[in-house]
């Protein structure tokens, strides 16, 4: 025991077909920390996507992995990523959330960085003296960053994998997703930001199974009915799969529509026409098991440690960072086929709007659970441990709990310790 904790966290007992969680795990302020280290500052962390940077000088400023970070497109064309913290005394150089400029400057004495991070302006130079040295004191810049099919991620730790290799299988679920348009995805413009009262690995769990989504979200269900969708399949086929290196997915069929794609009984007959037209295409680019993977099946994919892409009625990709043990700040926006047709992006729009926005009929449900399940953790004395074996017996469901323990896995091993490692190259360098 350490501090009233045991010292592993997680019992993962195949023998006895158990699989516990500590629930200090989702509580704990010295966990957290751990989890800042460990975790967060070893792992490929999601930054933005590059169609959110479309011209030379766009800007977004947020906060990754717990830094201040500006994601930008130096005047030259180059994508970067820049710690948003100046080097004379640290302010935030950059105070707007988007924007476009040539340059930052900073609000308190007015330095001026271009948007490649290069100090060019210092007011009264002449007061500085010979170990003063202008062009060390440029912007600093993540460790590594990555493009990979114009989502960009940065890691704070020099020497970690390369990306394609640290996503192991789920590099498959990103392109099964990233395919379903010939020219391209795009980020819808327009961010949901809101938080939630509960521990960040919470929302992980909540994304990735489905076992939830009779009880929790019996008022969509209810409404896809009354809308003429089939809800007859309860629960519905699938499957859920560790991807490696903590990568997991839920992949299976839904009773909704797929923008473009799946038909659903709200768009009417005249969308049927161009859904197929779609899927001749499709069908012609990749074979039929590939094409109906890409517009009949659902996948909701984590990419360890803090990235969800659900790629359901619509694509969200939601990245999500602890502020607390029990309070976790959560992005997400709408990902889309860069050609999609007005009438479609609306629709598109519903679809994300109506089941997973913060307004939506399961973004509120989901956020109650997690908030419910933080409260119960405050009997931590009478009830320790978390339950998460379902499935273990049998080859695994979409309602089943595998993907969840995968993620544990690779949890447990990082904060039980892993080794410190260091340096290479900085530049955003697309990789497909
Ligand atoms: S802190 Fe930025 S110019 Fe002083
Ligand atoms: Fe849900």
């Amino acid at each position: 025991m350490q501090n009233g904790r045991p010292r592993n966290l997680v019992i993962d007992d195949p023998k006895r077909a158990a699989f516990q969680v500590h629930r200090s795990a989702y509580t704990s302020r010295e966990i957290l920390e751990l989890e800042r280290d460990l975790v967060f500052d070893r792992s490929w962390i999601y930054v933005g996507h590059e169609t959110e940077v479309r011209n030379p000088g766009d800007f977004q400023s947020r906060n990754v992995a717990g830094r201040p970070v500006i994601l930008c497109r130096d005047s030259g064309g180059e994508i970067r990523v820049l710690i948003n913290s100046c080097t004379h005394r640290g302010a935030e150089v950059c105070r707007e959330t988007e924007g476009n400029a040539k340059s930052f400057q900073c609000f308190y004495h007015a330095w001026t960085f271009n948007n490649r991070g290069e100090l060019v302006g210092v007011p009264d130079a002449a007061g500085y003296g010979p170990a003063f040295k202008k062009e060390e004191l440029g912007l600093k810049a993540p460790p590594r960053i990555t493009n990979y099919r114009g989502l960009i991620f940065l890691s704070f730790d020099p020497n970690i994998e390369d990306f394609v290799t640290y996503l192991a299988n789920a590099k498959e679920q990103l392109d099964l997703i990233m395919d379903q348009s010939e020219v391209g995805m795009e980020i819808v413009v327009g961010t949901h930001l809101y938080s939630t009262r509960a521990n960040w690995k919470m929302l992980v769990e909540n994304s990735l199974e489905s076992y939830h989504v009779a009880p929790l979200h019996k008022s969509y269900i209810d409404y896809l009915r009354v809308v003429g969708n089939d809800v007859s399949r309860a629960p519905v086929r699938g499957f859920g799969k560790e991807l490696g290196n903590g990568n997991a997915v839920e992949e299976y069929e839904g009773n909704w529509g797929r923008p473009r794609l799946r038909w659903d009984p709200r768009w009417g007959e005249q969308a049927k026409a161009e859904i197929e037209e779609n899927r001749r295409r499709l069908t012609a680019r990749f074979g039929e098991q590939r094409a109906l993977r890409i517009a009949e099946w659902n996948r909701n994919v984590l990419i360890y440690p803090n990235l969800m892409i659900n790629d359901i009625m619509g694509i969200t990709i939601r990245a999500f960072y602890p502020i607390a043990p029990d309070y976790m700040e959560v992005r997400a926006w709408s990902l889309a086929a860069a050609d999609e047709s007005p009438v479609w992006r609306a629709r598109r729009l519903d679809n994300f709007l109506t089941f997973l926005g913060p307004g939506g009929l399961s973004t509120p449900d989901d956020n109650e659970a997690m908030e419910s399940c933080q409260r119960g953790f405050r009997a931590a004395g009478e009830v320790e441990w978390s339950d998460m074996s379902r499935g273990i017996v049998r080859e695994s469901q979409a309602v089943d709990e595998e993907q969840l323990r995968s993620f544990w896995r690779k949890w447990n091993n990082q904060i039980a310790g892993t080794r410190r490692t260091r340096s290479s190259s900085t530049k955003v360098r697309r990789v497909a």
